[in-house]
């Protein structure tokens, strides 16, 4: 997985762009303007750079598998992020060492049965009192064509159908964020700019005409996802 990473790592950093998502996640964070936070799946490290010059009191630790993300990171917080070579399973640090964490559309780059495991780790290393802020994809249930055919293309890329990646619809993490002791609300839902590149590797028929269709049923708009943001609080 981390060579997957590594392969992607630099033209997923020049190809990220902020969103309303982004937005959203950061003014979740902003309300912690002291303490430690900590960023699973750091990537590019866009939040935390925007955090860290605005907030000059929090420690920022970012974690990922990828060293060529880290590098990016690191060179986009000008070095003032802590970051760290870590599986989002085994994290370096002691139980309740954060005020906050944020995970970004990383956690579900997991087995289905691992993920319980993950939001155990990170519940974990939250103090009393400490929110988990996670932001997933694909979580949303679909609600018009557009939304259904892009779920269906969205199970047949390779990652999901060999279960590399597993999306959990909303309920599913909400039973998951309860298990690991957290109390969780009602997730907001953002759009987000729906990236056609995900579809790359369906080449086979069927999906070349369900993305044709897809293009057609956005024509003259810009093609967006659903992404459900979970606020969960460490009792
Ligand atoms: C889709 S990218 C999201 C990056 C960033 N959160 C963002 O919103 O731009 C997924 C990130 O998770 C990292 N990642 C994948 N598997 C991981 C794991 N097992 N532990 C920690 N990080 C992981 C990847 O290297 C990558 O940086």
């Amino acid at each position: 997985m981390r060579r997957h990473w590594e392969a992607q790592a630099d033209h997923y950093c020049q190809n990220r762009s902020w969103s309303d998502v982004d937005q959203r996640a950061f003014e979740l964070i902003s309300q912690y303007k002291r303490g430690q936070i900590l960023e699973v799946g750091i990537g590019p490290g866009l939040i935390a750079s925007r955090v860290l010059d605005q907030h000059h009191d929090i420690r920022w630790f970012g974690s990922d598998v990828s060293p060529t993300f880290l590098k990016n990171a690191g060179e986009l917080t000008a070095a003032k992020a802590i970051l760290a070579l870590a599986d989002a399973r085994y994290l370096p640090f002691k139980p309740e060492s954060f005020d906050a964490i944020l995970e970004m559309v990383t956690i579900h780059h997991f087995r289905r049965e691992l993920i319980p495991l993950v939001i155990h780790e990170l519940a974990d290393t939250l103090k009393a009192g400490g929110q988990l802020i996670s932001v997933e994809d694909w979580a949303a249930a679909p609600q018009t064509p557009r939304e259904h055919l892009a779920h269906i293309l969205q199970k047949k890329r390779l990652t999901s159908e060999s279960g590399e990646e597993y999306h959990p619809s909303e309920d599913e993490w909400m039973d998951w964020f309860t298990h690991a002791g957290l109390q969780v609300t009602t997730p907001e839902r953002i759009a987000r700019p729906l990236n056609f590149q995900q579809f790359g590797d369906l080449t086979d028929t069927e999906s070349t005409r369900q993305l044709a269709e897809l293009q057609d049923l956005w024509e003259g708009q810009t093609p967006q996802t659903v992404m459900s943001i979970f606020i969960c609080k460490k009792e």
